[in-house]
């Protein structure tokens, strides 16, 4: 197997290429490129940490050597919020992710994408879209990645209900920033179902809506989340390569699916061979969730429909 990492220099880069390094599958190969010509050195200085993983590092306008014979692609590659306001943000953004999938269509077609690029509820239709105008669109194979809403709901409710967070699931689905991202506080289990007052939910639910804003106001509006975002990226990518070697995972990811709410939309996918093997039930929803549901979607159907107009005008 083989992982490529484009924007591997940057704040959420560097501490995924080190998570993938001691978290992958034994014998993957990683592949780390930027622009930042510093990239080959970030590769060489994980590369002393003994794993079985290999590392190779490349910069320059050209990813084709690092995204050679690659089985998934993450993208981080991007800026960040804090520097240009959204509208400027998003154009700036979509030109990288542009650039990007033109390379993977053309260097790597069949390879499972994964995108951490914001606003990924934007980014993933860029992507679909210039995917299906080269010919090679798989929405077995294309996500965004919402991992850390899944994180942090866990690390919240085991928190809040003094559980083992090892053992608490708390489903998210939707898309991947503000009122979009919808974690199902019903479904929530460790081992047994867990029980919350609606004071709880609503709290809960505001609170993982708003932890990336909580993250870049408490680093001065420094930087955002990188860190819980690295092992966010890593579980998922563990995830992806083991489907791909043939074990059977559940995760949740933004996917062009089966939700009946809109193009896209974060859900229960099952993994394997061929990237998504299945795209599962949401489950029963309780009515505080529906609602959340209908009042989110005239955000995310246009968060969808401006990254298709990105790409088709
Ligand atoms: N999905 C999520 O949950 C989530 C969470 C936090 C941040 N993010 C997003 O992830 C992105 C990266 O965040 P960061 O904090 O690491 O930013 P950063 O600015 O620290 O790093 C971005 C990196 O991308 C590189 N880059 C720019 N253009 C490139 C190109 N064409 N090819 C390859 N590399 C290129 C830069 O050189 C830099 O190293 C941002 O868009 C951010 O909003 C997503």
């Amino acid at each position: 197997m083989k992982v490529t990492l484009l924007g591997a220099a940057g704040g959420i880069g560097q501490s995924l290429a080190l998570l993938l390094k001691l978290q992958l599958p034994e014998g993957t190969n990683l592949a780390l490129y930027d622009i930042a010509p510093v990239t080959p050195g970030i590769a060489a200085d994980i590369d002393h940490i003994p794993t079985s993983i290999n590392i190779v590092g490349y910069c320059g306008d050209d990813p084709s050597e690092a995204l050679k014979g690659s089985d998934l692609v993450l993208i981080t590659a991007g800026v960040r919020k804090t520097v240009m306001d959204r509208a400027e943000l998003f154009d700036f953004n979509a030109g990288i992710i542009k650039n990007l999938i033109e390379k993977i269509a053309e260097v790597c077609p069949k390879a499972c994408i994964g995108i951490i690029t914001n606003p990924v509820n934007t980014m993933v239709p860029v992507a679909a879209e210039l995917l299906k105008k080269a010919g090679v669109y798989d929405e077995r194979k294309l996500f965004g990645v919402t991992s850390l809403d899944l994180l942090r709901s866990e690390r919240f409710v085991a928190r809040l209900k003094g559980k083992d967070v090892n053992n608490v699931k708390v489903p998210v689905i939707g898309g991947h920033s503000g009122v979009t991202i919808l974690p199902l506080f019903s479904q929530a289990t460790e081992e047994e179902k867990l029980q919350f007052t609606e004071e709880e939910v609503e709290e809960l639910t505001l609170k993982v809506q708003n932890a990336g804003v909580e993250i870049v106001k408490a680093k001065l509006g420094s930087g955002s989340a990188t860190l819980s975002m690295a092992q966010a990226a890593a579980r998922f990518a563990r995830s992806v390569v083991k489907g791909l070697i043939g074990e059977d995972i559940i995760e949740y990811a933004y996917v062009e699916g089966n939700s009946g709410y809109t193009r896209f939309f974060a859900q229960p996918i099952r993994l394997g061979r061929h990237g998504i093997e299945e795209f599962l039930p949401i489950g029963k929803l309780s009515t505080y969730e529906e609602a959340a549901i209908n009042a989110m979607l005239p955000t995310l159907k246009a968060e969808i429909e401006l990254g298709e107009k990105f790409v088709n005008g």
